[in-house]
């Protein structure tokens, strides 16, 4: 594909600069202010349908399995559904139980990837009811699903996904919104989580305007060998995508943890040498990440906090707009696409196609 660059040096740059733009295109003609919730026709579920579901079992691969595991956070917390999420491959060749009363959704950017194309059909095969959340516009997946819902991030030609991650957690959020709604989310709530939602786009501007900042950090780190990403609960997640999103541009190898899991294992490793991007969200857990903080500290380790204020802990923080806690990740994870970007454009890498990858994998 040869998009216009738009004056961008690579396509993830310019990717990553549409984002504001492109939430607003996921959220736009869906809000339904009258009852607090969100009309998502494409799904072809009904309030009764919605009702039904006992259970969502997530699944695509790379990127947009994380973008799941967010998803199945939102869906259990707004929804109070139990959902988790598994990368596709793995639930294909494990046999898993279908069972009639779970939701199965099916994530991909392309639509094409052949793990999750073949996950639907092993699943369409055994009766179950899948849905595909997908960006590309009457692609396989979204062919082969019962229902779901377009992402609308725009066309995406970086082989590293930043747009659509953040379009498929938003897409998300709203369908854990509307399944609340079915349920038991109370009509504050929903009002709650729509005007979050509403606010997201100019929070994501502001974010982008601290590139010169993420910039100079990214600098200060792209000479590390390794480091390391933790988070809990909702920062775990946004942990693993900003690993992985590290990995993939700069080849610095990075390792993501739940920072309750530190102190079995990790900690090991701890030395001036191996940096932590710390995930922390001004949530019921902010007391907790201080104290990981404060024994990673204690062994001399270089942290990178990701916060919604300054952390004295951290040696540096990046400062993300809050916004409903259920939300938050959608925020956080913006300026560590910013952190990889600029640690990759640091030591030269061929950002927009790094080796060995591929935009999207269509065979086994
Ligand atoms: C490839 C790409 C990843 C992407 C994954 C899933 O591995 O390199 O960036 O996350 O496929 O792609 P999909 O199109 O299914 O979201």
């Amino acid at each position: 594909a040869s998009y216009d660059m738009g004056g961008h040096d690579t396509y993830m740059h310019k990717e990553i600069h549409e984002q504001a733009e492109a939430v607003d295109r996921v959220l736009r003609g869906r809000i339904d202010d009258r009852f607090s919730t969100v009309h998502l026709g494409g799904l072809n579920l009904d309030a009764r349908d919605a009702r039904a579901v006992r259970r969502v079992k997530i699944l695509g691969c790379g990127t947009s399995y994380h973008a799941g595991q967010i998803g199945a956070q939102m869906i259990e917390e707004l929804a109070r559904i139990p959902a988790d999420a598994e990368p596709a491959s793995e639930f294909r060749y494990r046999n898993a139980v279908v069972d009639p009363d779970t939701l199965y959704i099916a994530v991909s950017q392309s639509g094409e990837t052949y793990d999750v194309l073949a996950a639907v059909q092993e699943l369409k095969r055994k009766g179950a009811r899948v849905l595909g959340i997908v960006n590309v516009v009457g692609s396989a997946i979204a062919r082969e699903a019962d229902g779901g819902m377009y992402v609308h991030a725009g066309p995406e030609v970086c082989v590293v996904s930043t747009k659509c991650f953040t379009n498929t957690c938003v897409a998300f959020a709203l369908l854990a919104l509307h399944l609340g709604r079915t349920r038991d989310l109370s009509v504050r709530d929903g009002k709650r989580i729509i005007e979050g939602l509403r606010k997201l786009p100019a929070q994501i501007a502001e974010m982008l305007e601290q590139e010169e900042d993420v910039k100079k950090l990214a600098a200060q780190y792209a000479d590390a060998r390794s480091m390391l990403f933790i988070g809990r609960v909702r920062g775990y997640p946004v942990a693993r995508e900003a690993s992985l999103k590290l990995k993939e541009v700069s080849y610095i190898h990075a390792e993501a943890y739940p920072a309750s899991e530190l102190k079995h294992g990790p900690l090991a490793l701890i030395e001036p040498a191996l940096p932590t991007v710390a995930i922390v969200p001004d949530d019921d857990l902010l007391e907790k990440n201080r104290a990981a903080m404060e024994e990673i500290k204690a062994r001399s380790g270089q942290i990178l906090a990701v916060a919604h204020r300054e952390q004295e802990k951290a040696d540096h923080t990046i400062v993300v707009p809050k916004n409903e806690d259920e939300l938050d990740p959608i925020l956080m994870g913006i300026p560590l696409q910013l952190l990889a970007y600029h640690t990759a454009l640091a030591l030269g890498r061929d950002i927009d196609k790094p080796r060995n990858l591929a935009k999207s994998v269509t065979v086994e």
